[in-house]
């Protein structure tokens, strides 16, 4: 999860260079770096921290070059500090690289015994003593295939030598990379976000192939060097909204913008003339789906834990979720009738990329559910279905995690509707209740109060849990996932009826605990729990929806209700306070909201 960019011109690049590292800082942002080709030499500049530290150095503005890379890191190998920074350079070539090196060691060992001396411990150095080191008995292309046979693991790369000053050259395998055509000058980047400002022409590598750029010519080579052709895309020109506007943060944004996502996700997905649900292309034969596997990471694969209650009450289908991470190396008993799911806002999560990768290799019918549909993942599934919701800068995922919601039941509502699982009337009132998420959400956004100052004791709490049965209980994992990733303190989701076998001990006078209790079938054993963990001292924030009936119970610390609707939509409703609780703590806390440490947006090494 870092990020890259290239750029080889008629002019000076490092201000484009700088400017496009901005849009990767959602990539990763413990460290930046540049490297440029002028009078004959490598000029490199690095900093710890953001870009911002990068272009406060006096020598960036008099930066020469028309040749050049750029890079913002995520800690994979060695600390977050300047020498670790990329890019990574010898007397004769500068690297940037994205991924993990898994047999740097050896190769390290290999390069020292050559003279090489290394300045860093990060793994991507060996890769420029190797490409280095090849340079001085093989020509480009030979020196290219030799280093690139010899690195295990994954990497995006970018690579300037002092001795062909009007070229880069790129190469991928598992981390993705882009091709960008200009006038007068070409683009490599991590993906289409870090290209879209200076062009909306791409061609993406593929795993094996490499690529020489130059500022009016591309060709791309297969692992073995053979040429190969690139189809040339078109990016959607929709000019998108990366900036706050009046918000303090995009988290903040981007919370507020759910009811506009959803009717997106509505307007795509909806037909109201025919009271149906639009899944245009599909394409397979309802009677080969007999059971559908879920997967995803973080946020997504709390989507599909929640989507697994819908599959599991709305169809006949068998339905089994999985973290990526976990799926892609378990002992997978690959079935023919199996549709597997990926869902992933950034389209580019290594894990869940793998994950379909070991599908497609298996031969299996892949669906995707993202939010890039120019994305990796899009790119390799047999069906994609784009949940509308924009660019979602936050790291902590919100309106995204909604839009997925919204896509993975429909998924369930139009199967059971097409394996007459439902009835049609069944059918129709449900979908009539899906049109009113956006105004209920818009509704229960308003409803801020009592979680802005319940946050006042959560950012003051060593820990807290969440407790919830049923959809509410995958939404309890999301709301201290959130917690978590933004206060920097433990949180845990728990199934509710799971407390009394351990976790009950962790309760202690004043600790707080949200305990998500809508009035569904597990109402009355949820309030049991609760009732439990009062009795042991907890301040409950109970979360529940509006009703004429009171909640029958003492010593509630606080209590939210969100607008009601039916129990299946439930999860989109309670979503909203728990995203509110994880940003106003974290604005007490005085954190970064949009850049939480130690995180990035796009986790693309495993
Ligand atoms: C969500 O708040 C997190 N930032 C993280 O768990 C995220 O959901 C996860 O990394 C998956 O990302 P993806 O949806 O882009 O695949």
């Amino acid at each position: 999860m870092c990020g890259i960019i290239g750029i080889t011109s008629n002019k000076p690049v490092s201000s484009a260079i700088i400017s496009s590292l901005r849009k990767l800082e959602y990539r990763g942002y413990d460290s930046a770096g540049i490297a440029t080709l002028s009078n004959g030499a490598i000029n490199e500049i690095k900093s710890e921290g953001r870009v911002d530290n990068l272009e406060k150095n006096p020598l960036i503005k008099n930066m020469l070059g028309s040749v050049g890379i750029g890079h913002v890191r995520w800690a994979t190998h060695g600390m977050p500090n300047t020498i670790n920074a990329h890019p990574h350079s010898s007397e004769t070539v500068s690297v940037v690289h994205n991924g993990i090196i898994e047999n740097s060691t050896t190769l390290k060992k290999y390069l020292i015994n050559k003279g090489h001396k290394f300045k860093s411990q990060t793994d991507t150095e060996v890769i420029v003593h190797l490409i280095t080191e090849y340079l001085k008995e093989n020509d480009l292309k030979n020196s290219i295939l030799k280093m690139l046979k010899q690195l295990h693991g994954s990497f995006a790369l970018g690579i300037i030598i002092k001795d062909q000053p009007d070229l880069i050259v790129g190469a991928r395998r598992g981390s993705p990379l882009a091709v960008g055509y200009g006038l007068n000058e070409n683009y490599l980047g991590s993906d289409s976000y870090a290209l879209k400002s200076m062009t909306n022409k791409i061609s993406y590598l593929s795993d094996g192939e490499f690529c020489i750029i130059k500022k009016n010519q591309v060709d791309f080579f297969d692992e073995i060097g053979n040429k190969v052709n690139k189809k040339v895309l078109e990016l959607s020109s929709t000019e998108e909204n990366y900036d706050k506007g009046e918000f303090k943060h995009f988290m903040a944004k981007e919370i507020e913008e759910q009811p506009i996502t959803l009717k997106n996700c509505v307007k795509e997905y909806i037909d109201n003339i025919n009271n149906d649900i639009n899944i245009h292309n599909f394409p397979w034969k309802l009677y080969e789906i007999n059971s559908v596997t879920l997967i995803g990471c973080g946020s997504a694969y709390n989507s599909c834990l929640t989507a697994k209650y819908w599959f599991e009450e709305l169809t006949t289908l068998d339905v089994s979720v999985d973290v990526a991470s976990e799926f892609r190396y378990r002992i997978n008993r690959f079935k023919k009738d199996t549709l597997y799911i990926f869902v992933s806002q950034s389209g580019e999560t290594a894990d869940t990329y793998a994950a379909l990768d070991l599908c497609n290799k298996n031969k299996m019918k892949t669906a995707c559910i993202v939010n890039v549909i120019e994305s990796s993942i899009a790119r390799d599934s047999n069906f994609i279905l784009p949940i509308h919701c924009g660019p979602e800068i936050g790291v902590a995922s919100t309106k995204a995690f909604l839009g997925q919601l919204f896509v993975l039941y429909i998924m369930a509502l139009k199967l059971a509707f097409l394996k007459k699982n439902i009835t049609k009337d069944n059918y129709i009132l449900k979908i009539k209740d899906l049109k009113q998420l956006p105004k209920l959400i818009k509704e229960t956004l308003l409803n801020e109060n009592k979680v802005r100052s319940a946050a006042n004791t959560f950012a003051k709490a060593k820990g807290s849990m969440f407790l919830g049965r049923g959809t509410s209980y995958p939404i309890a994992l999301e709301g201290a996932l959130k917690l978590k990733e933004l206060s920097y303190t433990h949180a845990e989701g728990y199934p509710a009826g799971e407390m009394k076998h351990g976790p009950l001990a962790l309760i202690e006078n004043g600790m707080p605990v949200v305990v998500l209790a809508p009035r569904d079938k597990y109402y009355s054993k949820i309030i049991s729990n609760m009732q439990e963990v009062i009795a042991r001292g907890a301040k409950v924030l109970l979360i529940t929806n509006k009703s004429k009936d009171e909640v029958v119970s003492e010593n509630i610390w606080e209590t939210i209700e969100v607008e009601n609707i039916n129990d299946d939509l439930i999860p989109f409703l309670l979503t909203i306070p728990i995203q509110k609780l994880a940003y106003y703590t974290a604005l007490k806390k005085g954190h970064d909201i949009d850049k939480p440490r130690n995180l990035a947006k796009s986790v693309t090494v495993e």
